[in-house]
């Protein structure tokens, strides 16, 4: 790295990444705490209106309805019609995506779209394809320069400007960096519940350091379920199944084999995730729930490599017979709160993908629309980013923002339980009230227990059911009102 001041993006997934590469030739010191990261795990794809029949307007209305028209409409704007030149500036650093035999990109279907818009690489291999060529081109830019395993466990603060971080290394060994800006990037929570589909180092850690400073938050009570991750009782990281099966027909069935989604929403398998990840939670209370996608059948293992391998190496044919699924925290809508540059509230700190909300997604994310955000957002905020000038921004003394101790093993198992209890697809008022108490304890003995807390806080404050945020003893007694009000 240049001896110059450098931006500073602490989180390694897509969106930091590529919030890095569009900052060139600015130098960026990009932190991250291991190489895994959520994006490389997803194997949706990247939704775009490219089709001659498909627009910008209807991917941006299916988004809205998707996340109950709670979205910033000029944010969702953005992202719909920056979908098709993410597409293709992915493809200028060498991603190929899947393509039929007349060349055309070929064009899959998922959960709440109107119609085939999702693009896949290597069938259900996306997130692994995108993110294998975004690192390529990090090492070929040279402006960019990774460090993992390091924990960034706090911020520092020159008056009220963000001008750096501190940081410990596996060896114990702690340093303060200054740089001209500070990004978290550090993607979502789904680790601090009992079942996610994230690695389990997806924990809020940037929401906890963004809390300590007082940034602004935005929505932090709409939290995405998976309908369709692997059910593998006791293991907390659960291996997804992706939802495109779904849009190549796949069913939901309940322990007796019955349809799940038939009567309960009109686009039944493909409704919107919330709506479909609250049929699945309830089945899971009642025997259990199974995806039926034998009638994929000889094709599976080509169109599907991931989710194949993965369930055969779990004893499972998905030729052969249904496969065990469960809901599991999935996504974060609501975070750090950001305008369409990623600017949060706090001078110098800025925010983007998963951990940030700019609204787009409002109260709960339409399928394939993540590792987008991150494409376009990225983007946005590496270019504004371009022009900032070689200072520490601020004046005055400085001072470190300590993120404080984590929690034990015992204690952050403890607080996944309570997660997934009080803030799960579906929540009663009096377990979220009680959950915030031991939260409010827990916070004593580990940051964790802060972001829990105010994930708690703002579902509390949300009195009534929206999107991902469904209360159980108000409107539904025994069924979702999102249910009954398609039946
Ligand atoms: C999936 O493949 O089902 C996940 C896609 C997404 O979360 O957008």
């Amino acid at each position: 790295m240049s001896a110059r001041l450098p931006i500073i993006v602490v989180g390694g997934g897509i969106a930091g990444l590529v919030t890095a590469i569009a900052a060139a030739p600015t130098p960026v010191l990009l932190l991250q705490r291991s190489p895994q990261s959520a994006s490389r795990l997803a194997q949706g794809g990247i939704a775009a209106a490219v089709a001659a029949n498909d627009s910008a307007q209807a991917h941006a209305h299916d988004t809205a309805v998707a996340g109950s028209f709670h979205n910033d409409a000029a944010i969702v704007d953005l992202l719909t019609r920056g979908a098709a030149s993410a597409i293709h500036w992915l493809e200028t650093l060498g991603v190929v995506f899947d393509r039929d035999a007349d060349g055309n990109l070929q064009l899959a279907r998922e959960g709440g779209h109107g119609q085939s818009r999702i693009v896949h690489a290597g069938g259900d291999a996306t997130g692994a394809r995108v993110m294998d060529a975004l690192l390529a081109e990090a090492r070929r830019s040279g402006h960019v320069t990774r460090w993992s395993s390091v924990e960034v466990d706090g911020l520092m603060l020159r008056g009220d400007h963000v001008c750096g971080v501190c940081l410990t290394r596996e060896d114990g060994s702690r340093e303060a960096l200054h740089g001209r800006a500070v990004v978290i990037a550090t993607g979502g929570i789904g680790g601090l519940f009992a079942q996610t589909s994230n690695p389990a180092e997806a924990d809020g850690s940037g929401l906890a350091l963004a809390l300590t400073v007082a940034a602004t938050m935005r929505d932090l009570e709409f939290v995405q379920f998976h309908p369709t991750a692997l059910a593998l009782p006791g293991r907390h990281s659960l291996p997804l199944v992706t939802e495109a099966l779904r849009g190549a027909g796949a069913r939901l069935l309940d322990s007796h084999g019955v349809p799940l989604m038939a009567r309960v929403h009109p686009m039944e398998d493909l409704a919107p995730r919330d709506v479909v990840a609250r049929r699945v939670w309830q089945a899971g209370r009642q025997g259990g729930a199974w995806l039926d996608a034998r009638g994929i059948g000889s094709d599976f293992q080509r169109r599907f490599p991931t989710v194949f391998e993965m369930c055969m190496s779990h004893g499972i044919d998905p030729r052969q017979q249904p496969i065990p699924v469960t809901a599991a925290a999935h996504f974060h809508m609501g975070g750090i709160a950001v305008d369409a540059d990623g600017c949060t509230s706090m001078p110098g700190l800025y925010a983007v993908g998963e951990v940030a909300c700019n609204g787009v997604h409002g109260a709960n994310r339409l399928a394939s629309n993540s590792l987008l955000e991150g494409i376009v957002f990225g983007r946005r905020l590496g270019m504004r980013l371009r022009s900032l000038p070689d200072i520490i921004p601020g004046s005055g003394n400085f001072r470190l923002v300590r993120r404080g101790p984590a929690l034990t093993t015992a204690r952050l198992t403890q607080l996944r339980e309570l997660l997934m209890a009080a803030m799960g697809p579906v929540r009663r008022r009096a377990v979220l009230r009680e959950a915030s108490q031991e939260c409010l304890a827990l916070a004593k003995e580990g940051w964790q227990g802060g972001v829990a807390c105010a994930l708690i806080e703002a579902a509390l404050r949300r009195t009534h059911n929206l999107g991902a945020h469904h209360w159980e003893d108000a409107e539904m007694p025994g069924q979702g009102a999102s249910l009954r009000q398609f039946a």
